[in-house]
């Protein structure tokens, strides 16, 4: 299955795609997106020669629609949202309909929204009490956090000392996580219907 990934950090769950043994052979990261000129996923990308591009209006930077032609081009299959921290346009989102994905270091529905990204999950997540928290893949459609979900996993925070505790552990379970669902979607084993998405 030949994918994208649109990142805007370090990049550890591209990492995690181009070496978990779920993905390996049967996952193809066919090009890395960023908004940002550079970041540090840029280069795990050049670490495996993944061509990078950057969404951007200024030279050298590519526009969506162009981003659009060229996965048409690529013939790439789905879209991975990994740590990439825009909204995407509604453009785009037709363009590949159901077949953009993000991942999430929280349980949606709780702790999504704009502004709700890294960090800033695990400190809320931390000042509710909450006892579990842990990843979620799900649908991306026009606003933030809020299509339908593919995976979940929790894990047991309440001995949690901080938030970075919490980040640490979530990030292990985002790890496993994306690339089981890659798997899935790799083998035809995620059915998406009007009324629910099964992994079989
Ligand atoms: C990950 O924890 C991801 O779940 C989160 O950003 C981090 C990126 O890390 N995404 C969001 O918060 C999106 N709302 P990475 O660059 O090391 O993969």
């Amino acid at each position: 299955m030949k994918i994208a990934v649109f990142v805007s950090g370090r990049g550890s769950n591209l990492q995690a795609i181009l070496e978990s043994g779920y993905t390996k052979d049967i996952v193809e990261v066919k090009a890395v997106v960023s908004e940002k000129i550079d970041c540090a996923a840029f280069q795990v990308a050049g670490i495996y020669s993944i061509p990078t591009f950057t969404l951007s209006n200024k030279p050298g930077g590519k526009s969506y629609s162009e981003i659009i032609s060229l996965f048409r081009e690529m013939e790439i299959e789905l879209i991975v949202l990994a740590g990439f921290l825009k909204l995407i346009p509604k453009e785009f989102i037709k363009s590949f309909q159901n077949k953009i994905i993000n991942i999430h270091p929280a349980l949606l529905p709780s702790y999504g929204g704009a502004g709700m990204y890294g960090m800033n999950v695990h400190r809320a997540v931390f000042n509710s009490g909450d006892r579990f928290s842990g990843a979620t893949v799900h649908i991306v459609n026009e606003t933030f956090d809020t299509g339908r979900i593919i995976a979940q996993e929790k894990i047991d925070i309440s001995q949690a000392k901080s938030p970075e505790e919490i980040a640490e552990r979530v990030l292990v379970i985002e790890h496993k996580l994306l690339p089981f669902v890659l798997n899935k979607f790799a083998n035809g084993k995620v059915e998406i219907t009007d009324s629910q998405i099964k992994i079989l």
